[in-house]
Formats: structure tokens, C-alpha cells, sequence
């Protein structure tokens, strides 16, 4: 049995065998613990990552302590549109199939700044990174079977002006995090409803985990770094912070489910403007209109 087989009901190692899946941000945190996790489950893992030097640090990690050799580094930077259509061209050049996509890379910013397309760049790698990694990876997608779509959210989840979803007129690095957040959500709820039945989406809020999140995190840089210092020996490790992502990436417990958002591997509410199918619709709009893309199902 593997050693993740006792958190949920994953059973032998080999339950990914032969399964491509692709972790975001996967060269720390908890996208790295999730392609850890994955590769112990005996799936081949694509770590998609900004900084071709740290993915492969990741993938010697991984691989020696999995044991499993399929895993790959390719590179991508999620703030750049031209860089998720590149990266997509390769990965669709070089393979027929996918079977999970953990959209999970994420960052928070001290201060306002603009992507190379000038969007503003939590908005661009928090959400529009999904929105048009998912959209140009959705053929080999749609062609695999029994394919999941996995969203790393969040439980801070802030309404979105939808009049001004870059926050031009009033910034809060905190507040666009939690916005950018809301948005998987609305995302992951409005994408269930256009998949076919055989392809899953599901979104989840992994915990408050020690990862490297928090280094520009306004309430946590500056004088509060010391309180903060103390306060992560009481957040989850990373490894804990994968388990939802790994759960929904293969556990069979979750076949078939889809357009949820998980709290640990319970389904559970989200903020309200989630529910809103307007406030979804324009969303999804508006995402179409900064990115050029139409989903087209
Ligand atoms: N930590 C928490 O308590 C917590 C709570 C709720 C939700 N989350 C969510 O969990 C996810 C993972 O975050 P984490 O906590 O593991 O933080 P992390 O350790 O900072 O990992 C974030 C990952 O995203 C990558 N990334 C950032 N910008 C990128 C870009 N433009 N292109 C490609 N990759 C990029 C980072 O790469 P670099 O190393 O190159 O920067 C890093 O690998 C995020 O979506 C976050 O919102 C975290």
C-alpha cells in the first residue's frame, strides 16, 4: 500500500498509473507535495513551473523519494498569455491525452502590478492563469476519459466588483487575493455546467499551510513578520495542504462529482456571490475578453 493510501480510500500504488496529470506551481508548497502525491500513486507528472532551475530540484526530490522516474518539468509562467499558449502548444504536440489538471499555482502582491499584458497580475496568475491554461489544454482534455480539472481556491473569498475586476479604482493586496480566490470558484461552478459528463471540475480551499505565500502577504511582511513567524508553527505543513488537491486529482470516491467547491473532502459552501449565475456569466465574459479565448462548449 503506498503511504497515502490511509487518508482516503486510495487503495494500491498503482491507481495513476499511466494517468498524465499536470501540477501548476509545482516547484514548492502544495503544488509540489500534490505532484509528490501523485507520483507516489504511480501517475506520470508534468511539474509546470516559472523557474526551470527550482522545477528541477523538485523533480529529483520527487523522483527519489517516490521512486517513480515519469516526471517532467516544463515551463511555463502562468502571469504571461503568451507563455500559457506556448507551453499548451508543446504539451498538446508531444501528448494525446490528459487526465488531471491541478490548477494550483498562486501568488499575493504587496502592491498593484501589471502582467506582461497589462492586466493586473494577481487577476492574471490567480484566475486568468486557470481560465486560459484550462482553455487551451480542453481538446486533450475532453479526449480523455473519466479526465478531472482540479482548481486550488481558497476560504478567503472577497465579492468582485465586476465593473472592476483589476482593482484600478481601489487597491488591497489581501482583498485582490480573496477576489482572485472567489473567481476559481465562479470558474469552477460555470465550467461544470458546459463539461460533458465524463470530464469533472472541482475546486477546494486546502487549509492555511506554511508555504511561501505569505511572503508578500501585506498583513504578514514588515513589522507583523515576527508574529507571523510564530503563528505558521500552527498552520498545516504543505504535505497536509496537498491531500484535498490529491483527493480530488484520483481519489474514486469522487467520480462522477463535479462543480464543487471541497472544504477538506466534504463539498461546502461558498461565498454567496458564487451562487449568483449573473455575476458568473459576466465573469466568465469578461475572463473570455482579457484573454482572446472563446470556450467554445
Ligand atoms: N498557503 C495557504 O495557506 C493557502 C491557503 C489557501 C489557498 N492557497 C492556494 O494554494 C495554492 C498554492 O500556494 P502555496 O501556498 O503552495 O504557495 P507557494 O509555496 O508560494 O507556491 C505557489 C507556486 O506558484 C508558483 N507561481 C507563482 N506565480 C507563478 C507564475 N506567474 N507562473 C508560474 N508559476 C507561478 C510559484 O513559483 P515560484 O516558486 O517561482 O514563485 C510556486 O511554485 C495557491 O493557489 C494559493 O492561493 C494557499
Amino acid at each position: 500500500m503506498c503511504f497515502l493510501s490511509g487518508w482516503f480510500n486510495l487503495g494500491q500504488k498503482e491507481v495513476m498509473y499511466g494517468k498524465k496529470c499536470i501540477v501548476t506551481g509545482s516547484n514548492s508548497g502544495i503544488g509540489k507535495e500534490t505532484a509528490r502525491g501523485l507520483a507516489a500513486l504511480g501517475a506520470d507528472v508534468f511539474l509546470v513551473v516559472r523557474n526551470e532551475k527550482k522545477g528541477e530540484d523538485a523533480k529529483k526530490e520527487i523522483i527519489s523519494s517516490t521512486g517513480n522516474e515519469n516526471v517532467q518539468v516544463m515551463v511555463c509562467d502562468l502571469s504571461s498569455q503568451e507563455s500559457i499558449k506556448e507551453f499548451a502548444t508543446q504539451y498538446r504536440k508531444k501528448h494525446k491525452r490528459l487526465d488531471v489538471l491541478v490548477n494550483n499555482a498562486g501568488i499575493i502582491t504587496a502592491e498593484r502590478v501589471l502582467s506582461p499584458e497589462g492586466i493586473e497580475m494577481t487577476f492574471a496568475v490567480n484566475h486568468l492563469g486557470y481560465f486560459l491554461l484550462t482553455h487551451q489544454l480542453l481538446d486533450v482534455i475532453l479526449k480523455t476519459s473519466s479526465s478531472r480539472i482540479v482548481n486550488v481556491a481558497s476560504c478567503a473569498q472577497s465579492s468582485i466588483n465586476l465593473d472592476d475586476v483589476q482593482n484600478e479604482r481601489k487597491f488591497s493586496g489581501r482583498n485582490v487575493y480573496a477576489q482572485s480566490k472567489l473567481a476559481n470558484i465562479m470558474f469552477t461552478y460555470e465550467l461544470a455546467a458546459k463539461l460533458p459528463k465524463n470530464t469533472t471540475v472541482n475546486c477546494l480551499h486546502p487549509g492555511v499551510v506554511n508555504t511561501h505565500l505569505f511572503r508578500n502577504h501585506p498583513l504578514f511582511s514588515g513589522v507583523l513578520h515576527p508574529v507571523f513567524d510564530v503563528a505558521k508553527n500552527f498552520f498545516k505543513s504543505p504535505l497536509q495542504g496537498a491531500r484535498n488537491s490529491i483527493y480530488l486529482a484520483s481519489s474514486s470516491e469522487v467520480s462522477g462529482v463535479s462543480g464543487k467547491y471541497f472544504v477538506g473532502i466534504k463539498p461546502s459552501i461558498s461565498h454567496c456571490q458564487s451562487y449568483d449565475a449573473g455575476a458568473r456569466k459576466r465573469l466568465w465574459e469578461i475572463s473570455e475578453e482579457l484573454t482572446g479565448v472563446k470556450y467554445g462548449i
